[in-house]
């Protein structure tokens, strides 16, 4: 195959023998035999062997390949020709032929490589480089050279055509990709914002999105039913294997639609992406509740290529003698297990006692743990004689126990350490006893997430604040009510990794106030942050869902790398740093000067914005009230109601129809409750612009305006 008269050594082949070739590329490997260079070739195609030798290599061509190193960019003209026998490289491709040179140029030098690049080697059954033990900062540092190598190349060709897979079936499928805006306001997912300082606007700030979550819900509102966009998505969270600081997202969003939709919409979409990978991945996916994932693995993620569910054994002890189970049990405390099969011959008394009771299992946050041998019919251990009979046949029922297998028990007052040391326990055993089958991939959705998670004072939610429950009568100060309410999201999970998660939203207003009620933020917090999206639920926003696939991770783990940094060109290293350009980095102060951030005083006010506020305080001199922060939204949101219903009237003037009123009419009574003082009034701010003030009392005008 030729490219602008350009072959692709990769795709050269024996068809070719005796054509006359050119080729560009970069000096893989040189292997220097006296009079005869060999040189292996590559470029993005592959790679292929050419020689250098008098024997058809002019004099002078022969003198300039002498001073060829690895990694030079040259360009070469050549005939194709069969390899002797015996010569053959089963590495490459091309390993059959080769190349015999007639004209080099050296297109580029290259310095001494910080690193070899070279993967392939040039004679069979040689080694083959590789920088698998160079350090990974260092391959960062010189990304542009590591990603020389084929196997990076390699992978970012797989992520590309895993992406295009997923942009041609959302096309098939009627979605539109929408680009949202980069610049913008935080967004709620919980992790920390990175921001950008305006020039224009003095001290004020634009957040990077950590989603384009809000954008897309306001598009389902625009009535495009069907949106994805592959974004990048920015979180400066704690830094996790599996996390950048910037990442990418396959974020998607329809309108009218349920559950159900995206279970088959994405399922279809996971498994042409994994496809492209050579992978199919059975379907349906499983379906599995938060519960039962948190009851029978310990995490939301359940990694379901291996058993060792886990068995609960509370009730077994319930009127137990065993001073450690009966205290536990007494303060209302769980007792739940597993059963390892067949590995009492791995698990010895040794291993069990005093590494994993005295150290693993401690070390996921677990007082201890309880450990039983099944041998002869019966249960061995250093404990098993404190339980009774009944006890110990339970026990063997219960866990379905026979010869050789390993009770393990985790006994806690708080079954969430219960199940999260158990859970741990699980992956380090399926680890250690070679439990997890290699090529195999477990999909799995979880749902009925709980809607809300508890925080010190009050609760948080748990997916983002637009996901909607599974129930709305509920009260938003009643804490434990909340913290028992289901949530309509979902995640896609492989093998234990999230790979995406999503939710049915809310578009009511009333109920997305209350959910906002529910997370304690005031009106004024609700309209600073969310007013520009609350508002949008008030015309007419359409029932609609959606989810986010991580694609760093769809791509890491489609192609079994180590980490997401092997499928993304340029990443930062695991301390949220880019190792190549040395971000982040100091900036001068007079750039920072320029963007108002050397004075860091009170911000002012965006212009528009000042108008509004000085709208409010006129307002509230000339009624004659002093307003607290968190009314003023209210306020203001009913200013622009009369504003609205003001230019209603203007654009009627003169015409023939009634007025009719665009908003609801009511009447609105303050809630009974007790007499509050408001702090306005101690400080004399509560109708400050009263004319007098005789002791406790405030002149008025007769008539109140
Ligand atoms: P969520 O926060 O669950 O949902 O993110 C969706 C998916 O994005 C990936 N992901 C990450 N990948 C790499 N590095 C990170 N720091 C990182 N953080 C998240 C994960 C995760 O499953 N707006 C919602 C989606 C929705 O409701 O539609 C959202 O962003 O694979």
């Amino acid at each position: 195959m030729m490219q602008n008269g350009r072959w692709d050594c990769g795709n050269v082949s024996m068809a070719d023998a005796g054509k006359e070739i050119h080729l560009a590329g970069w000096v893989d490997a040189l292997r220097d035999h006296g009079e005869v260079l060999f040189m292996h070739l590559r470029d993005r195609s592959g790679i292929v062997q050419v020689v250098f030798s008098p024997e058809f290599t002019p004099p002078e061509v022969c003198e300039r390949a002498r001073a060829l190193r690895s990694e030079y960019c040259v360009a070469l003209n050549g005939r194709v020709a069969e390899r002797a026998p015996g010569t053959e490289n089963p590495h490459i491709e091309t390993g059959t032929l080769e190349v015999l040179v007639q004209d080099l140029s050296i297109l580029s030098r290259a310095a001494a490589l910080p690193f070899g690049i070279s993967e392939k080697a040039m004679v069979a059954g040689g080694a083959g480089g590789g920088v698998d033990s160079v350090a990974e900062e260092l391959r960062l540092q010189y990304r542009y050279l590591d990603l020389r190598r084929p196997s990076m190349q390699q992978n970012l060709a797989k992520r590309y055509r895993i992406i295009k897979t997923a942009r041609d079936f959302l096309d098939e499928k009627g979605f539109l990709e929408i680009e949202t805006p980069l610049l913008t306001k935080s967004t709620p997912e919980g992790a920390r914002d990175y921001l950008v300082p305006s020039r224009h606007y003095p001290k004020h700030f634009y957040a990077l999105p950590q989603s384009p979550q809000l954008f897309k819900q306001l598009l389902m509102v625009a009535g495009f039913e069907r949106y994805f966009q592959v974004v990048r998505c920015f979180r400066d969270e704690d830094l996790r294997p599996n996390r950048q600081p910037e990442f990418t997202q396959l974020d998607l969003e329809a309108s009218f639609i349920d559950e159900e939709f995206i279970y088959e919409l994405v399922e279809e979409l996971v498994s042409r992406m994994f496809a492209v990978g050579g992978v199919t991945l059975p379907r349906p996916f499983p379906r599995m509740t938060h519960r039962d994932a948190m009851d029978f693995y310990g995490t939301d993620r359940p990694d379901t290529r291996f058993a060792l569910r886990f068995v609960e054994a509370t009730d077994i002890f319930a009127d137990t003698q065993y001073s450690i189970f009966k205290q536990i049990l007494q303060r209302g405390g769980r007792i739940k297990g597993i059963n390892v099969r067949g590995q009492s011959e791995k698990l010895s008394k040794n291993v069990l006692q005093n590494e994993y009771a005295k150290e693993i299992v401690p070390s996921f946050g677990a007082k201890g743990m309880t450990w039983m041998r099944v041998m002869d019919g019966g249960l061995e251990s250093n404990i098993v004689q404190f339980f009774s009979e009944q006890e110990r046949h339970a026990v063997l029922e219960r866990f379905g126990a026979q010869d050789g297998d390993v009770i393990l028990m985790i006994a806690d007052s708080s079954y969430e350490l219960v199940v999260s040391a158990l859970g741990q326990l699980r992956l380090h055993l399926a680890e250690r006893l070679g439990l997890v089958p290699s090529g195999v991939f477990a999909p799995l959705w979880v749902t009925d997430f709980p809607l809300f998670e508890a925080t010190e004072d009050g609760v948080t939610s748990n997916h983002h604040p637009f996901t909607a429950p599974h129930r709305e009568d509920f009260n938003p100060s009643d804490r434990e009510g909340l913290l028992d309410l289901r949530s309509r999201a979902y995640d896609v999970v492989v093998n234990g990794e999230e790979l995406g998660g999503g939710s049915i939203r809310i578009n009511s207003k009333e109920l997305q106030m209350k959910i906002f009620q529910a997370l304690g933020l005031s009106r004024e917090e609700i309209e600073e942050k969310f007013g520009f999206f609350v508002r949008a639920l008030d015309y007419g926003a359409p029932p609609h869902g959606g989810l986010a696939l991580g694609m760093d991770r769809v791509a890491s783990m489609i192609l079994g790398t180590s980490s997401i940094r092997e499928v993304t060109a340029f990443p930062k290293n695991r301390s949220a740093y880019c190792p190549l350009t040395q971000a982040p980095s100091e900036v001068s102060l007079a750039q920072l000067e320029e963007l108002g951030l050397l004075q860091l005083g009170e911000a002012k006010p965006i212009p528009g914005v000042q108008e509004q506020q000085e709208l409010i305080e006129t307002l509230s001199w000339v009624s004659r009230i002093g307003l607290e922060t968190d009314e003023r939204p209210a306020i203001l949101s009913a200013l622009a109601d009369a504003r609205k219903l003001a230019e209603i009237v203007e654009s009627r003037a003169g015409r023939e129809e009634p007025l009719f009123a665009p908003l609801p009419v009511a009447n609105r009574m303050r809630e009974k409750g007790p007499a509050v003082n408001s702090p306005l009034a101690a400080g004399g701010e509560l109708l400050k612009n009263a004319p007098a003030v005789k002791g406790n009392y405030f002149k008025v005008a007769s008539i109140l305006d």
